[in-house]
């Protein structure tokens, strides 16, 4: 069931790598710039970036270290390792690696951060826990999560248009996840605070998307909804594409919340 979990996870994110760099203008980077803010790394130190996808964190916090500094950049997804790689030339000190980052071995990193990553995994706790391990005592651990509805409209409208277009069943919701108990910023602190972190911190970082029609459909492709796109068969992609324009603009929604929850605690 977990390695299931994790195939439909790394499946989603190769297929959406290219359109999640397009994407990461308007959301990725502004959301990894905020959560480097907090993490606040340091010329010289060691960070592990974990679940990096393209570099929206990774990239900025290896300019920060520079040369004399070292970034281990780890992401599931072969794609989005490759176009960190591309997008990352002329920065050494910063490695990107295919791999599961809740077996990672590393250790002894002064900052270990993860943005938007931490709610893939198949045990959220289990693998949080693991990535504080990789932090040197007094290190800092910083962790981005959507915080309560953030972007789940967007998905509500894909689902409709996909079985409109499809003429399936509406997806039944998704079934509960711990994610929903701690999606507020102090249930958000309170859980990280029970993970042995000391001097917790929750910032809310707010930011709403404008759902120009380019947007709105890079929200599909270029992220984990990619996913859903995956069963529909290649010439009634169109249709799901217009059908989902067409369904948020009855839903009058011009803006989609985006707004995350950065954490923060020191091991
Ligand atoms: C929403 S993206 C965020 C990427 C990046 N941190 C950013 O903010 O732009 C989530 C990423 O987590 C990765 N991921 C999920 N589970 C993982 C795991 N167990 N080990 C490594 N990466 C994982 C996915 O492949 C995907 O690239």
């Amino acid at each position: 069931m977990a390695e299931d979990r994790q195939t439909e996870v790394r499946g989603a994110f190769d297929a959406a790598a290219a359109d999640f760099t397009a994407l990461g203008r308007h959301l990725w980077e502004p959301i990894g710039a905020a959560a480097v803010a907090v993490a606040d790394p340091k010329p010289g130190e060691r960070v592990l970036d974990a679940c990096c996808g393209t570099g929206a964190s990774a990239i900025p916090s290896a300019r920060l270290v520079g040369v004399d500094g070292h970034v281990d950049a780890v992401d599931l997804s072969g794609p989005m390792v490759d176009e960190l790689r591309r997008l990352s030339t002329g920065l050494p000190q910063l490695h990107a690696h295919q791999a599961d980052v809740t077996t990672w071995p590393g250790e002894g990193y002064d900052v270990v951060q993860s943005a938007l990553g931490i709610f893939f995994f198949p045990d959220m706790t289990a693998g949080t826990d693991h990535l504080i391990s990789r932090a040197r005592p007094g290190g800092r651990a910083v962790f981005t999560i959507w915080r309560g509805e953030a972007m789940v409209a967007a998905g509500r409208h894909l689902g409709l248009a996909i079985a409109e277009v499809t003429n399936t069943p509406v997806p039944a919701p998704r079934p509960p996840h711990l994610i929903d108990e701690v999606n507020q910023a102090d249930t958000y602190a309170a859980w990280l605070t029970g993970r042995g972190l000391a001097d917790v911190e929750v910032t809310v970082h707010e930011l709403a998307l404008t759902m120009t029609p380019e947007v709105a459909w890079l929200v599909v492709v270029g992220s984990g909804f990619r996913g859903a796109l995956a069963k529909v068969p290649a010439e009634l992609v169109a249709d799901v594409r217009e059908r989902y324009l067409t369904s948020l603009g009855e839903a009058c929604l011009e803006e989609l919340d985006a707004t995350t929850l950065i954490g923060s605690g020191r091991r």
